[in-house]
């Protein structure tokens, strides 16, 4: 399990650009047997029937990572961008980048402390002022090797360390699709519908077009959710903890969750003993919100790994955390088979 997290993380899926992850996704998921078909958003869809008749549950986990889309090339061999997704600009500066088809290195460039001015010192770096250097010296030796429109994504490894902790890039949502890939080696009564699903992260778009399409009778959205359980946070603030099991959402910014499963999710884990957490605080999207009101309504749960540091080229999350998630809704779903 961990070596399928490393692999899906160390590849790059920037919103709109998720091949390199699809091909995984489709490799895995037709290992385990799976009808495997990829729709016109290109979301992986990989069904395994139930009995006849019988209802149709979605699961649903994000492909796509936040990242930077290549906008203009300067003179000097510099190269403008734009971000996707939403990444906080001050954690851009010095960042390895790599860009395009041929993985070109490059590094988000900034002006040496020795040379900015005493208030410069003091201000934020707009994104809008940053370029990427890709060691070329002029216009044309940088177009020999990037396009304009040509992805970026953070250049960053898979790490384990510490108390059995990860460090990664995109484990928001790479995670969910590493528990999604695991719990569709089982089969269950009802329809599972397996959708790994695109850019969620500008405006859940992937699954907007699947839930439609699929017309679940139920959906079990997977995440890799904010966990802020660090240094002057309140404790309120802190949404999530690390360690202390999956976190199931009664509410984030784009769904609220069916009671029932709710409910049914949370008795779950204690009739099981596996350990589970409350989402503490209103925060983040994904893609329930655009699930729930697809057609005539579907009835969805969120259910998290926590993971620090989201959108950055150096999430963590605890490896007990991503199994317990896998535990807790394997146990989920066979509660929802018909006795
Ligand atoms: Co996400």
């Amino acid at each position: 399990m961990v070596e399928v997290l490393k692999r899906l993380t160390e590849a790059r899926g920037v919103s709109g650009n998720e091949n390199e992850v699809r091909e995984i996704v489709i490799e895995l998921a037709s290992e385990t047997g799976a009808e495997v078909s990829v729709d016109r958003m290109g979301n992986v869809i990989a069904r395994k029937p139930g009995k006849e008749g019988a209802k149709k549950v979605m699961l649903a986990a994000h492909m796509d990572e936040v990242g930077f889309i290549i906008s203009s090339i300067s003179e000097n061999g510099m190269l403008k961008f734009q971000t996707i997704g939403s990444i906080d600009q001050r954690l851009l500066l010095s960042k390895r980048v790599l860009i395009g088809k041929n993985a070109v290195p490059g590094v988000i460039g900034v002006k040496a402390i020795h040379l900015q001015l005493p208030d410069e010192r003091n201000q934020v770096v707009k994104q809008k002022q940053m370029f990427i250097d890709i060691g070329a010296s002029s216009k044309e030796e940088a177009q020999k090797v990037v396009q304009l429109g040509d992805y970026a994504s953070f250049d960053s490894s898979f790490v384990q360390f510490g108390d059995n902790k990860v460090k990664a890039k995109a484990l928001d949502d790479r995670v969910g699709c590493s528990v999604l890939l695991e719990i569709l080696k089982e089969d269950y009564d009802f329809e599972f519908i397996a959708c790994f699903t695109t850019q969620e992260e500008v405006g859940l778009r992937g699954a907007t077009v699947a839930a439609y399409h699929l017309d679940p009778d139920m959906a079990v959205v997977l995440e890799g959710t904010t966990c802020a359980d660090i240094p002057d946070v309140p404790e309120h603030m802190m949404t999530t903890r690390m360690g202390r099991g999956p976190a199931i959402s009664f509410m984030d910014n784009s769904s609220i969750a069916n009671p029932k499963l709710f409910k049914q999710m949370v008795e779950t884990a204690e009739a099981h003993g596996i350990p589970y957490q409350i989402k503490e605080n209103i925060a983040g999207g994904n893609d329930a919100g655009t699930i729930q009101t697809a057609r005539s309504g579907v009835a969805t749960v969120v259910v998290s790994t926590p993971c620090r540091y989201i959108h950055s080229p150096s999430s963590m999350l605890d490896l007990e955390d991503y199994y317990n998630a896998v535990r807790l809704v394997k146990e989920f779903l066979k509660g929802c088979e018909s006795h």
